[in-house]
């Protein structure tokens, strides 16, 4: 082919982009009311309503908004850039739950596949995209969160994923990392992929306590568990040692082992510190990193950008602080050549975390 051919070819593909581009940007009024990117998008605000009226408590960031987020992680893991591991964000965790929550390390995801089922029925939605419209929709009502995208368009999944997919607390940094390579994911990913801790409790970790938050501000997607994952440990919440649970700073609060050791590691810890009081490289990072495991094993070109349907998350201005009675003092600083952050000290005594409602 000639220059002059190949560049006339270009311009031509050029241009269909761009047409579709200006089709995708051209906004469309629904019959209900609302004004989204592609009429496709219309049929998901009935649903957003629903999931936010049945399984959300009316927009909360609660116990089912936790899970959700949760539930998107252990669906979409199931996938390995080299194939053999399931579809990836295709909802099979939830049709094929029979096989999927019997693995370990779905322990507790009974609980919101079994809300989430009823609800998935009557949304007219494919399994994969119920579970991460569902995913994005309970995260948009954490104060402080990004607003995720969603892409609209999953098939069906064809079947279960296989087992030891989802990482353990118990599993060591070499392992996590190299399963989140294995799924395509680099480690500053992974980092800002565990922002999700911070509005995040463990049900069966220690299963005598129930919905014990691994940070003091659960209902708020704030930085705070960057901090606390950080301070020196003094106690275990619950029954003692468990596997997967390191000692945790705070009374009532839970400090995953995983989590800590991420903080510790060289491979990980600037990356973890980094992440302390910077509410927006959190917010920027962990949506990049979500909407890549939200069509993990996904035809991305199949699909139509419906983003515009997730409700816009109230903002948290910050600075974090240190909880009561703590301080730079009790930093377990692994990542010594960045400035850890000036951060001030709640008033009062040091407090105990109340576990998460419903849980
Ligand atoms: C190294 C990787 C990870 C490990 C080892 C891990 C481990 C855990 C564990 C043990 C729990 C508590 C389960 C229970 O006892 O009920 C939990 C909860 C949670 N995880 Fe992770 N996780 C990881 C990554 C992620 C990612 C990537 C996300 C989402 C993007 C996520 C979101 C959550 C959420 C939201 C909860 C709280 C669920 C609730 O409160 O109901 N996790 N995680
Ligand atoms: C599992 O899936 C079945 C349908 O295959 C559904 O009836 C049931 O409610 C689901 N249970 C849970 C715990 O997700
Ligand atoms: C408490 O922990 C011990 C040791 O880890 C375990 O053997 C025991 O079953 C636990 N008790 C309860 C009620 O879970």
């Amino acid at each position: 082919m000639t220059f002059a051919r190949l560049s006339a070819v270009l311009t031509l593909a050029l241009g269909a982009v761009q047409s579709a581009n200006a089709a995708i940007t051209k906004s469309v009024r629904c019959a209900s009311g609302h004004v989204t990117a592609n009429a496709a998008c219309c049929a998901l605000f009935p649903v957003v309503d629903l999931l936010q009226s049945s399984l959300f408590d009316g927009a909360e960031c609660g116990e089912e908004a936790h899970s959700a987020l949760r539930l998107s992680f252990h669906d979409a893991i199931g996938f390995s850039i080299h194939g053999g591991k399931g579809g990836g964000a295709d909802g099979s965790i939830l049709v094929f739950n029979a096989t999927e929550l019997k693995f370990h390390a779905n322990g507790g995801i009974d609980d919101i596949t079994a809300g989430q089922f009823p609800v998935f029925q009557q949304s007219g939605l494919t399994p994969g995209d119920f579970v991460h419209l569902a995913a994005a929709v309970g995260t948009a009502n954490c104060p402080g969160a990004p607003r995720l995208e969603f892409m609209f368009g999953r098939p069906p999944p064809k079947a279960p994923a296989p087992d030891l997919t989802v990482p353990e607390p118990t599993d060591s940094v070499t392992k996590i990392l190299e399963r989140f390579a294995d799924a395509g994911f680099a480690p500053p990913e992974i980092v800002a992929l565990l922002s999700s801790h911070t509005i995040a409790a463990a049900d069966v970790v220690d299963v005598t306590i129930p919905g014990t938050p691994f940070d003091s501000t659960v209902g708020t997607f704030d930085t705070q568990v960057f901090l606390e994952v950080l301070l020196k440990g003094k106690s275990f919440p619950g029954n003692g040692s468990q596997p997967g649970e390191v000692l945790s700073p705070l009374r009532g609060e839970m400090r995953l082992q995983s989590d800590f050791e991420l903080s510790q590691d060289p491979r990980t810890a600037c990356l973890w510190q980094a992440m302390v009081n910077d509410q927006t490289r959190m917010q920027t990072q962990f949506k990049a990193a979500m909407a890549k495991l939200q069509v993990l094993g996904q035809d991305v070109k199949r699909m139509v950008d419906c983003s515009d349907v997730v409700p816009v998350p109230a903002t948290f201005k910050g600075p974090i602080k240190f909880p009561a009675t703590f301080s730079q003092r009790d930093v377990q600083q692994a990542c010594p050549e960045l400035r850890f952050p000036t951060l001030q000290t709640v008033a009062g005594p040091a407090p105990t975390i109340p576990p998460v409602p419903g849980s």
